[in-house]
């Protein structure tokens, strides 16, 4: 099995790296029969592969056996950004049969994480992701791996990711901020809603923490009023 190099952006960056752990806590806790995971956004560079890409290494570090899949069979920048040649198999040709599953995988530096790549942009993506074929190879790595994280394409260009998500448990929204309007992510929002498929929840990427309000309100709780009350933590009072 070829290994692949995974390189994280949030290797030397505390913040980044933090909020990843906080996203891997809330997946966990979303409970143990959430094991397929589809990751999309409403337009491309929001942030979908980069966000993938980190929970699975993220969860990998816990000790879970995770598999990430490249489902953007569209157009896919993973391969090209892990440097993996064209040689290797991926998800385009699994799914129409041309590899085994076996050819299809790879291990990476990253412990416990596996990774399947796109594979050639095939004619018939949405087709393929909606397919019985898929179903049955999901089914068949929930057996061996905890986690199942699927990179997909953009719900607001193509229905890729709601097809895909109809055979996953739950679905994460990466939401770029300032990206998009309210009633575009409303809509996007309810595609994702109309396949079987829970919506775990939403990241917001790419804000800019030092003008962020919201990070000044964090900033004044850990280093105000509140740190000097963390021998009351756990006790307070339910409301
Ligand atoms: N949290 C982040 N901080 C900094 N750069 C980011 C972050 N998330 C994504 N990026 C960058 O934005 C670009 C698009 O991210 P990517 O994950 O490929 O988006 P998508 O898969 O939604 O098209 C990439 O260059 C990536 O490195
Ligand atoms: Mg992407």
């Amino acid at each position: 099995m070829q290994t692949v190099e995974v390189n994280l952006l949030s290797e030397g960056n505390h913040t980044l790296s933090e909020a990843y752990k906080a996203l891997r806590t809330n997946v966990q806790f979303c409970g143990s029969d959430i094991k397929t995971i589809v990751v999309t956004s409403c337009v491309p560079n929001e942030g979908k592969s980069n966000t993938a890409l980190e929970l699975s290494a993220a969860l990998a570090e816990t000790g879970k056996k995770v598999l990430f899949i490249d489902a953007d069979l569209r157009k896919s920048v993973m391969a090209r950004r892990l440097r993996v040649g064209k040689g290797g198999k991926g998800l385009s040709q699994l799914l129409s049969g041309m590899c085994t599953m076996d050819e299809a995988l790879c291990a990476t530096s990253v412990r416990n994480l596996h990774m399947i790549f796109s594979g050639p942009v095939p004619p018939n993506p949405a087709e393929l992701l909606g397919g019985k074929l898929f179903s049955m190879i999901l089914n068949k790595c929930r057996d061996v791996y905890d986690y199942i994280i699927l990179d997909t394409a953009p719900l607001g260009s193509v229905i890729d990711a709601a097809v895909a998500a109809n055979f996953c448990d739950g679905a994460v929204l990466v939401m770029a901020s300032n990206e998009v309007s309210y009633r575009f992510a409303q809509n996007v929002k309810g595609q994702l809603e109309k396949s079987d498929c829970k919506i775990l929840g939403v990241v917001m990427n790419k804000m800019n923490m030092k003008s962020n309000k919201y990070y000044g309100r964090y900033y004044g709780r850990y280093s105000g009023k509140y740190y000097g009350q963390y021998g009351d933590y756990g006790n307070t009072p339910s409301k």
